[in-house]
């Protein structure tokens, strides 16, 4: 349930919930970070900022959720069957939820109506955007720069933005220039260990926490509990 207390904890961070994840990631990403959060299909991105975001209410931030790939109600649905509910948290208006479809086109500037709709909520101190792939799809290079820039100003003012993205979505040379925007990227990939599929996480870069960037987590998504990490995640010595 929600907590009556609507003031943020000091010192948060944007963090999963998840212990061992949180730790790899020296505790969680910094507030006023912007985040890239990128991989292949079905690797876990949607999952890993559900978890974050459902970690997030429980600190009482307030959270902005773009999506391209859920409605309200699906999205509603899905994080319930991680045992990640916001129900109550979408009718108190702590989460507000965005769809904006996957079809349109830079013509209708969906990087400036995400933008804009920042702007207009200087409350809600998290922003999901899952994903922006269809955008950058169609977007010329300095477009995509031109958007990143404009959320590390707003996250320089204390936002946290976290940019969600299918890496085939990149070249080689814009992921560098994006990476280096960024104040956290992370990778996500599937490795086969063995005669199993896990997802992995790398941490590329995290703002404040040089010692732990490098760290690769193993980990797999379990129906009502959401991310479970595996024992075969190795930590940079
Ligand atoms: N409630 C759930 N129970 C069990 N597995 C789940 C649940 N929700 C998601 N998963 C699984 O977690 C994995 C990662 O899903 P997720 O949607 O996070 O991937 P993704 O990287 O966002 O993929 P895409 O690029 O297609 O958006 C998938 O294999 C999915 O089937
Ligand atoms: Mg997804």
């Amino acid at each position: 349930m929600p907590q009556t207390d609507t003031e943020p904890k000091k010192e948060l961070t944007v963090c999963t919930g998840q212990s061992e994840i949180d730790k790899r990631l020296g505790g969680g990403i910094p507030m006023g970070s912007l985040v890239l959060l990128e991989g292949q299909s079905d690797s876990g991105k949607s999952v890993l900022v559900q978890q974050m975001t459902w970690s997030s209410l429980q600190n009482n931030l307030r959270i902005l959720f773009y999506t391209t790939e859920n409605t309200v109600r699906s999205l509603d649905k899905q994080m319930e069957s991680l045992g990640l509910s916001i129900t109550d948290y979408i009718l108190l208006g702590w989460v507000k939820i965005f769809q904006i479809k996957s079809t349109i086109s830079m013509r209708d500037n969906a990087f400036g109506t995400i933008v804009k709709g920042i702007e207009a909520h200087p409350e809600y101190k998290v922003v999901v955007v899952d994903a922006v792939t269809p955008f950058i799809a169609h977007s010329s290079t300095e477009e995509i720069i031109r958007y990143f820039e404009a959320c590390k100003g707003l996250c320089d003012s204390g936002k946290t933005i976290l940019n969600v993205a299918h890496t085939y979505a990149f070249d080689e040379q814009l992921l560098i220039r994006i990476g280096s925007v960024c104040d956290a990227h992370l990778r996500l990939r599937i490795e086969e260990v063995g005669e199993k599929l896990v997802k992995v996480l790398e941490v590329a870069k995290i703002r404040g926490a040089d010692k732990n960037t490098g760290n690769i987590i193993s980990f797999d998504v379990e129906p009502g509990m959401g991310l479970k990490v595996l024992p075969m995640g190795r930590a940079k010595a």
